[in-house]
């Protein structure tokens, strides 16, 4: 949580401005609520030196900087003062060689400045020098790393003619994974996430990856960074904010405690999102709180109005947000016009819920116990978490949306299961160590808006983010709901076969309990798989092979003691290139085998 500068200021950031955000963020009690981080995104540099390699930071901007001696410029002033106000200090860089203001700021006052490899601000070559200068010596806490550099200075292209910037065969191809180098572009991150282990052996920082989920970041950016945006650069209008809610709301597995899917810095304080359009501007705040999305105000603070600061300053959403459990919310009712939001807090005896109208009418929503997987027929008692009103209703419970409106609530009832979880709803405690994929498929699912760069200029608005067929909460891979021979299941995960799922097992569960098959969805309808449980690292059960059409067969492993346990699909002949889709249904971990159907 924190205040980043670049949806307030793009490049025009300066030390005044930041330096007024962090006041606001402590004098309005913000960053008692934990928003502490303060991020200094695009435009801080002015070159880097040629004698040492020394990045150089634009002191016109930043006066506090201009320390001179023989390091020329420092941020340490800056850090100290953010770090004396209780605060921390983010800075931004870029994984190649030149940044996204380079390619696309062209216009700016404050692009770096000087020689072709002057203008060389970006990482390549200098990993271990430049993180060792902003961890060590300036003292910063938190690093976007942007990826431009690795997309955009194609050889023989304008911009590389224009600027005089030296090209780089493009890594990242944002019209085609194929056309992209997934290994490539990951072990460059990797190399920096190894610099920062050595710059701070505490592991007190935070490492945001910013490849706008190409590059299939949306798969491994857990095993690399704290946080990967998992979509294109939000811009202040409803259509964008669906678009990059829609990339990371369908991919709860893939985060949990100290890894989260980054929608983008919120937009809330301008144009759709502004204090004339409080209902969006709370629905993009509910919606990122619910998703475990970081939390980055990116307005001028200095002149916003109070209206703004109680959505962004909502305690109770934070509250959500921040739960130390980790669980990202799971959608467990999906269209295009309304859906249900459900996520698990703390021990799990509470949750929270959102609806949201995704569309410009009005929109009816029926909330049932069955969303909320508490028991029918016992009462559920709902706070709104915006107006504070409490509901109680049992069953089911018939609300209207207005149009774009998201109602909040923290849900307490009769859990279905007594004694334990369904892993559906504790996706925080489920790692995705192999989901499967045989190669990387462009998620389809995602709101299509109007580029807001290109507009109309094209035939139309594709898929772009890698991730489909990854392993789901309460849906199979491609989004059907789970069914094994007919049985429908509410409760489940979806993989696709050879995967391979990690659960921490926090609470000392006794057994893991699932019915499992071949899902009625599988475009593979010939492969037999098996299911296998093992815990840590032993086998404990596994169930026959079975195809397409074996009802749900019944798979009960005794867990006691193990500390993580491992749920493994394998195709039971090797050879078949299409996956088959696998359910685990009603998978969950109880405390004993008697209570649970
Ligand atoms: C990219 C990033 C943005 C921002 C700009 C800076 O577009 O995705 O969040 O950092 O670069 O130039």
């Amino acid at each position: 949580m924190g205040w980043n500068s670049w949806n307030a200021f793009r490049t025009e950031v300066d030390e005044d401005k930041v330096m007024g955000a962090a006041r606001v963020l402590v004098d309005s009690g913000l960053a008692k609520l934990g928003y502490n981080h303060v991020n200094v995104d695009d435009g801080w540099w002015l070159k880097r030196r040629q004698s040492d390699g020394r990045l150089q930071i634009r002191t016109g901007i930043f006066p506090s900087a201009a320390t001179g001696g023989a390091a020329g410029t420092s941020f340490k002033p800056f850090t100290d003062k953010l770090h004396a106000m209780g605060l921390k200090a983010g800075l931004y860089t870029d994984i190649g060689r030149n940044a996204c203001s380079q390619a696309y700021d062209l216009h700016s006052p404050n692009l770096p400045q000087g020689t072709t490899a002057e203008r060389e601000v970006g990482l390549e070559g200098h990993v271990e020098q430049d993180i060792n200068l902003y961890f060590k010596e300036w003292g910063f806490d938190y690093i976007k790393i942007d990826a431009c550099g690795l997309a955009d200075f194609v050889p023989g292209s304008k911009l590389v003619k224009d600027q005089d910037y030296r090209a780089l065969a493009p890594l990242i191809d944002r019209s085609a994974i194929n056309r992209t180098d997934i290994g490539a572009v990951r072990s460059r991150y990797e190399a920096v996430s190894t610099a920062l282990k050595a710059a701070r052996p505490n592991n007190d920082y935070i490492l945001s990856i910013c490849a706008w989920g190409m590059a299939n970041v949306r798969s491994w950016g857990k095993d690399v960074g704290n946080s990967w945006r998992t979509s294109s650069d939000i811009t202040p209008s409803w259509t964008s904010m669906l678009h990059n809610f829609d990339s990371a709301a369908k991919r709860p597995l893939y985060a949990g405690p100290g890894h989260w899917n980054d929608p983008d810095i919120l937009h809330i304080g301008h144009e759709e999102f502004d204090a004339e359009h409080l209902v969006e501007a709370r629905s993009h705040f509910t919606l990122w709180a619910m998703i475990n999305a970081p939390l980055l105000v990116s307005y001028d603070l200095r002149n916003g109005p109070a209206s703004l600061l109680g959505v962004v300053g909502n305690a109770e959403l934070i509250r959500i947000n921040q739960d130390q459990s980790g669980h990202q919310g799971v959608v467990t009712y999906d269209s295009d016009d309304a859906q249900i939001i459900v996520k698990t807090l703390g021990d799990g005896s509470r949750k929270a819920v959102a609806l949201f109208n995704r569309s410009a009418s009005p929109a009816p929503v029926i909330l049932q116990a069955r969303h909320l997987k508490l028991a029918d027929g016992v009462a559920i008692v709902l706070k709104d978490l915006w107006s504070k009103k409490m509901l109680t209703f049992s069953g089911e419970h018939a609300f209207t949306l207005a149009p774009h409106e998201t109602l909040v609530f923290e849900a307490t009832g009769k859990r279905q299961l007594e004694n334990g979880f369904y892993l559906s709803e504790i996706p925080g405690a489920v790692n995705v160590a192999v989901d499967g994929t045989r190669q990387a498929e462009l998620d389809p699912t995602i709101h299509r808006m109007i580029d807001p760069w290109s507009g109309t200029r094209s035939s139309g608005s594709r898929a772009q983010y890698a991730g489909w067929g990854g392993a789901q909460a309460d849906a199979t891979p491609y989004g059907q709901t789970l069914q094994i021979a007919g049985q429908a299941f509410d409760s489940g995960i979806g993989v696709l076969s050879n995967s391979r799922l990690q659960v921490i097992n926090a609470s000392a569960h006794a057994w893991l309990m699932a019915a499992v098959g071949v899902d009625d969805s599988s475009a593979n309808t010939g492969q037999a798989v098996r299911f296998y449980v093992y815990g840590d690292g032993r086998l404990l059960a596994e169930s026959s092979p079975v195809t397409l059409g074996s009802k749900a067969t019944p798979i009960t492993a005794n867990i006691k003691g193990s500390k993580i346990v491992e749920l493994v699909v394998r195709d039971a002949k090797s050879g078949t290139t299409l996956p088959v889709v696998a359910t685990w249904g009603d998978v969950r971990l109880v405390a004993d085998t008697a209570a649970s159907d």
